[in-house]
């Protein structure tokens, strides 16, 4: 199936790892142009590098905090200077800490707030113009199952992510005459680098190893297994493309099933 992706312009947000690089990967892989970012300078221009040698797509990076307004702007104003507009936006960011009511402080409710939920306002702020000049968008926002199924020791993750399906699904009927579309993708448990000091982190505070605590959460998992994140990347490349030009306001769970209840 073409997807309809050749030569549309993509800023794939946190992209130098994990999911961000996946979906970045599965992008170029279907042809788009893409600006990608996280902090680290040397890890993200040799991501941008790795996705040009495997695709041969045009890959800009740049060196940005999610976290800042500035940085931001900085984002987007050299995606316009490099390829003129921006078709494909992938809001993503890395996860806030695990913690409870009584060990969270005030600063980190702040920051995770910032990060996670504000990234996502200011960046779609930035590229929502472009889109309604050229009649033609596409905004997926990668959360977490928990905004669906909270789990207790991702308290502020499970509290502030349902604010972006909210937003999402407001946004999605605003801007849907203009023929853009705005959707979540809610991943279940993905083997990435934050998956790993996640589960040590959950292990120790469970007082189990980390290959006892990845197997228990495994048998909540009717899939049996992790996800890797290509299965993440594709879902991205699949609601970014033409093909999905009719799916809008979805908060899609790419789980294996973790999730119950019907969503
Ligand atoms: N993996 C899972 O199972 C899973 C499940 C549900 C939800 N999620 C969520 O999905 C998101 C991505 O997770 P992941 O597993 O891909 O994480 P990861 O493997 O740790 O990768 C995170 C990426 O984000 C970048 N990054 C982190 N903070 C950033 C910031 N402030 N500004 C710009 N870039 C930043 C990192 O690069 P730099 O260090 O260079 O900035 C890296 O490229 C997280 O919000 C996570 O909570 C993950």
């Amino acid at each position: 199936m073409d997807l309809g992706l050749r030569g549309k312009i993509a800023v794939v947000c946190a992209s130098s790892e994990g999911l961000g690089k996946a979906s970045a990967l599965a992008l170029a892989k279907e042809g788009a142009k893409l600006v990608i970012c996280s902090r680290r300078e040397k890890s993200i221009r040799e991501t941008a590098r790795q996705i040009h040698e495997l695709t041969g797509s045009e890959v800009h990076a740049v060196e940005a905090d999610v976290g800042k307004p500035s940085d931001i702007s900085k984002v987007v104003k050299e995606a316009t200077d490099k390829f003129g507009t921006v078709h494909i936006l992938v809001n993503n960011a890395g996860g806030p800490p695990t913690g409870d009511i009584f060990t969270l402080s005030d600063e980190q409710w702040q920051k995770a707030h910032d990060l996670t939920l504000m990234s996502m306002v200011r960046m779609t702020r930035e590229v929502l113009p472009l889109m309604i000049e050229q009649k033609w968008g596409r905004i997926i926002s990668i959360t977490s199952f928990v905004a669906k199924q909270p789990a207790d020791e991702l308290m502020l993750s499970a509290s502030i992510r349902p604010g972006i399906l909210g937003l999402s699904k407001i946004l999605s009927n605003q801007y849907a005459k203009d023929n853009i579309t705005i959707n979540t993708i809610c991943p279940g448990n993905i083997f990435t680098k934050r998956q790993e000091e996640l589960s040590k982190t959950r292990a120790s505070s469970k007082q189990m190893s980390v290959e006892d605590f990845i197997a228990s959460q495994t048998k909540n998992i009717p899939a049996g297994r992790y996800g890797k994140p290509e299965e993440i990347g594709e879902i991205v490349a699949f609601l970014a493309s033409e093909r999905a030009s009719y799916i809008s306001g979805v908060n899609l769970l790419v789980d294996g099933g973790l999730t119950k209840g019907i969503h």
